[in-house]
C-alpha cells in the first residue's frame, strides 16, 4: 500500500499535518465598460500557513500575499489587462503560460521587455483566443521566484462550457521544507541543476498540504490540474474512478481514460479531466501518485460526504469541449530543425562549445551551466536564435533528448503537435505547449509558426532552464 503523505514527509524531513481543503482566493473582475477585465497582481513576500495543524506559518512570495495566487478567470476572447506592481526586492515579469499572445506581452527579460524593478509596475494586456486552464509565473530569477511560490492560475472559459456539477482547480506544487516548516534555500544549486531539478519534501494542493478532500456521490467534476513545481513529475491515479481526460495543456482532446490510469504532469503541464463521483456516501478513495515509484503516496483522499447521491447514475452530458481554433500546421510543406539536448550527469557529452570555445563539463559546471542545446551551453534568456522561420511557415521541430533525465520541453507562443516519437508516428489531436521527453527520447512536434516575435523554447525543469535548457526562435 502507498505511504501517506505524512510517512512521506516524516521520511523525506519536513513536517506531517493535515489541513482542510481551501479554495483559492480568485480576483473576480467584471468587464469594465471597453469590455476589458482588469487585474492587479504584486508579488511580495508574505507568510502562509503551507503546513498548517500548528506548525509555523511558512515564509513565502505570493502573487497579492497569497499563495497560490490569485486566480484570474475570464472568458474565451475577451482581453484582459493585469496591472503588475514589483514588491520583491530583485526584479521579476510575468509569463502567461500556454497563452497564444503578441510577442511584447510574453514576459521574457530581455527578450520582450526589461525586467520589471524592485517597486517597479508593467501593465500586460492580451486577448484570449484559446479556452482552457493556463497559468502565470516569473520569468526571472525563476528557481527561486517559484520554488517561493509565486504562482497562479489563468483559467479561460469556454462560451459554451460542458456541463458538471462542480470545478476545480489544482495547482500542484511541491516544496523543500525544513522542520521549521521554513523553506530551505541553495536555489541554483548543482546538483539539482546536474540532476532532476529541485525536488522538494511537501507536496501542496493549492498552496496546503491537504489530505482530505470532500465529495458527494453522484456529482461530476471537473478539475484542471495544473504542475506548478519547480522540478516534480506527478501520476496520479484515481482509485476507485474512471476520470476522462478532456482537455491538455488548456486545449480540447478527444475524451479518453488516461494511459495506464494515470495522468502523467511534468511540470507546466496541465490536464483538464471529468471525474464521476461513483463511489457511495461515506466511502473514501486514494489519489496516488506513482510518478517515483519507489515512493509512491497518497496525494489526497477523495472524502465521499454522507449525503444521500446527488443522481443515482452518472450524468448523462457530453464531456467534449468545443475545439479551439489553434491553426493546423502543414506538415507536407514544413520545414525541418532539429534541436539537441545533451549534458547533465551520466552524460557521454565530451565537450561543449561556450563563448566561441570548446570546453569540457567541469568548465561548464563551473560556470553554473549544466546543458547543452545543440551543442552549445549558454546562459540567460538573449542570444541568438537556433532558427528563423518566416510567418505562416509550418515547422517540424524534432527534439533530441541526448540525456539520462526527464525534461518538459515549452515552447512559448504557439501550440503544437506531436506527430512522432523516437521515429513512430503518434496519431493524437492533442495541441500542447509542453511536451515531456522520456530519457534519451526524441520528439517530433509540428506547428504553424503564425505569431511574430522572439520566443522561447526550453525545459520547465526550471534549475535545467537556469542550467543552460533553453534557446530562442525566431518568427517573422
Ligand atoms: Cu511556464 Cu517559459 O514558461
Ligand atoms: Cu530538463
Amino acid at each position: 500500500p502507498p505511504l501517506s503523505r505524512r510517512d512521506v514527509l516524516i521520511a523525506g524531513g519536513a513536517l506531517g499535518a493535515a489541513a482542510a481543503f481551501l479554495p483559492r482566493p480568485s480576483l473576480a473582475a467584471t468587464p469594465a465598460a471597453d469590455g476589458v477585465r482588469r487585474f492587479a497582481l504584486k508579488p511580495m513576500p508574505a507568510t502562509v500557513p503551507l503546513v498548517g495543524n500548528g506548525h509555523p506559518d511558512t515564509s513565502v512570495w505570493g502573487y497579492n500575499g497569497s499563495v497560490p495566487g490569485p486566480e484570474i478567470r475570464a472568458l474565451q476572447g475577451e482581453t484582459i489587462e493585469i496591472a503588475v506592481e514589483n514588491g520583491l526586492e530583485q526584479a521579476t515579469t510575468v509569463h502567461w503560460h500556454g497563452i497564444r499572445l503578441p510577442n511584447a506581452m510574453d514576459g521574457v527579460p530581455h527578450v520582450t521587455q526589461d525586467p520589471i524593478a524592485p517597486g517597479g509596475r508593467f501593465t500586460y494586456r492580451f486577448a484570449l483566443p484559446d479556452a482552457g486552464t493556463y497559468w502565470y509565473h516569473p520569468h526571472l530569477g525563476s528557481s527561486e521566484q517559484l520554488g517561493r511560490g509565486l504562482s497562479g492560475a489563468l483559467i479561460v472559459e469556454e462560451r459554451e462550457p460542458v456541463r458538471v456539477d462542480r470545478e476545480m482547480v489544482w495547482l500542484l506544487d511541491d516544496w523543500r521544507l525544513g522542520r521549521d516548516a521554513q523553506i530551505v534555500g541553495g536555489f541554483g544549486d548543482m546538483h539539482d541543476r546536474t540532476h532532476d531539478g529541485r525536488i522538494g519534501n511537501t507536496v501542496t494542493l493549492n498552496g496546503r498540504l491537504t489530505e482530505q478532500l470532500p465529495v458527494r456521490a453522484g456529482e461530476r467534476l471537473r478539475l484542471r490540474l495544473v504542475n506548478v513545481a519547480n522540478a516534480r513529475l506527478f501520476a496520479l491515479e484515481f482509485q476507485g474512478h474512471q476520470p476522462q481526460v478532456v482537455a491538455l495543456d488548456g486545449h480540447p482532446v478527444t475524451p479518453h481514460a488516461p494511459k495506464d490510469g494515470q495522468i502523467v504532469l511534468g511540470p507546466g503541464m496541465r490536464a483538464d479531466i471529468i471525474l464521476d463521483m461513483q463511489g457511495r456516501p461515506g466511502e473514501q478513495f486514494q489519489v496516488v501518485d506513482r510518478f517515483y515509484r519507489q515512493m509512491h503516496y497518497r496525494f489526497v483522499d477523495l472524502a465521499y460526504s454522507d449525503e444521500a447521491p446527488l443522481r443515482d447514475s452518472p450524468l448523462n452530458a457530453s464531456i467534449r469541449l468545443p475545439a479551439n481554433t489553434v491553426p493546423a500546421p502543414d506538415l507536407a510543406n514544413a520545414v525541418i530543425h532539429r534541436v539537441h539536448f545533451g549534458g547533465g550527469m551520466m552524460s557521454q557529452m565530451a565537450s561543449a562549445r561556450m563563448d566561441g570555445r570548446t570546453v569540457g563539463l567541469r568548465e561548464m559546471f563551473q560556470h553554473g551551466l549544466a546543458w547543452t542545446v545543440n551543442g552549445e551551453a549558454v546562459s540567460g534568456h538573449l542570444h541568438d536564435p537556433l532558427f528563423r522561420l518566416k510567418q505562416g511557415q509550418s515547422c517540424r521541430m524534432v527534439l533530441e533528448n541526448d540525456t539520462a533525465w526527464f525534461h518538459p520541453i515549452h515552447l512559448h507562443g504557439h501550440a503544437f503537435r506531436v506527430i512522432a516519437r523516437n521515429g513512430q508516428p503518434v496519431a493524437d489531436d492533442a495541441f500542447l505547449d509542453t511536451v515531456l521527453l522520456a530519457p534519451r527520447e526524441t520528439a517530433e512536434i509540428a506547428f504553424l509558426a503564425d505569431n511574430p516575435g522572439m520566443w522561447m523554447l526550453h525545459c520547465h525543469v526550471l534549475e535545467h532552464q537556469e542550467g543552460g535548457m533553453m534557446g530562442l526562435f525566431e518568427v517573422g
